[in-house]
């Protein structure tokens, strides 16, 4: 069981608040985060995996500081980013997938084997040596969650990961998620993926306006956003 707790957590960028004590505490194996375009949900993503410093309040992961226990903190989170593009930064497949691991300390060699064998559980074996540049978005966002997975953490972070995957591809995935013992965030603006999580947070105007089972959050997100159109 991995335990998430978000305590009370503000973000600011140049002055302005983009988060706002954000509270939220969850044992749950699948935890939503949803909102509409620009509520917060990437901002408090960056924040659980560690990757940015909270202006106020903390977040631990497993009672691991994320922000300042950084090597502790690659082996228990990991995050698929919205855009792969942010997240790859080598040239060839093997390499991306690689680097991950030598990160959190695994000998080359090992790495190399257990980059291999993701790859090879995902039909992919061929992608070893493929340049980065010769992957489309689908491939690419199938490649980071490889690289993701292959590095094992407790805890998955995904920035919606449907976004730019065809039909076929979204299957694929949602039938890898269902299938991972990880506990997964899934950060989204679409309900339908997360109709049966545990729990789903609604994030608006960095805050969180409620927190709850899918079954009763969901409905009322529907109606502010279909509100909000009709505005
Ligand atoms: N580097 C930045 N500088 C200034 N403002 C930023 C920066 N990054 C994010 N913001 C602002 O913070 C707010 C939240 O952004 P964030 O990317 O977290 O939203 P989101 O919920 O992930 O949106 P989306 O659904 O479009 O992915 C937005 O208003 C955005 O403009
Ligand atoms: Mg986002």
């Amino acid at each position: 069981m991995n335990s998430i707790s978000i305590t009370d957590v503000s973000y600011q960028i140049n002055d302005t608040a983009i988060l706002r004590s954000v509270s939220f505490q969850s044992v749950a194996k699948r935890i939503a985060i949803l909102g509409r375009n620009g509520s917060g949900k990437s901002t408090l993503s960056r924040l659980i995996c560690g990757l940015d410093r909270p202006n106020q309040g903390v977040i631990r992961v497993n009672d691991i500081d994320v922000y300042k226990d950084r090597r502790a903190a690659l082996n228990t989170v990991g995050m698929i980013f919205q855009n792969p593009d942010h997240q790859i930064i080598f040239p060839t497949v093997i390499e991306e997938m690689v680097f991950g691991l030598t990160q959190m300390g695994v000998d080359k060699p090992v790495a190399d084997q257990r980059a291999m064998s993701y790859l090879s559980k995902f039909g992919k074996s061929d992608w070893r040596d493929r340049a980065i540049s010769t992957l489309s978005q689908g491939q690419k966002k199938l490649l980071c969650l490889m690289a993701i997975l292959a590095m094992e953490p407790k805890v998955i972070i995904l920035d919606e990961p449907f976004a730019a995957l065809d039909i076929p591809a979204q299957r694929q995935l949602t039938t890898i998620l269902q299938s991972l013992p990880q506990t997964l965030i899934y950060i989204t603006h679409d309900t339908a993926p997360i109709q049966n999580y545990d729990v789903a947070i609604w994030l608006e105007q960095g805050q969180v306006v409620e927190t709850g089972s899918p079954d009763t959050v969901v409905p009322r997100f529907i109606d502010e956003m279909t509100r909000i159109k009709v505005l």
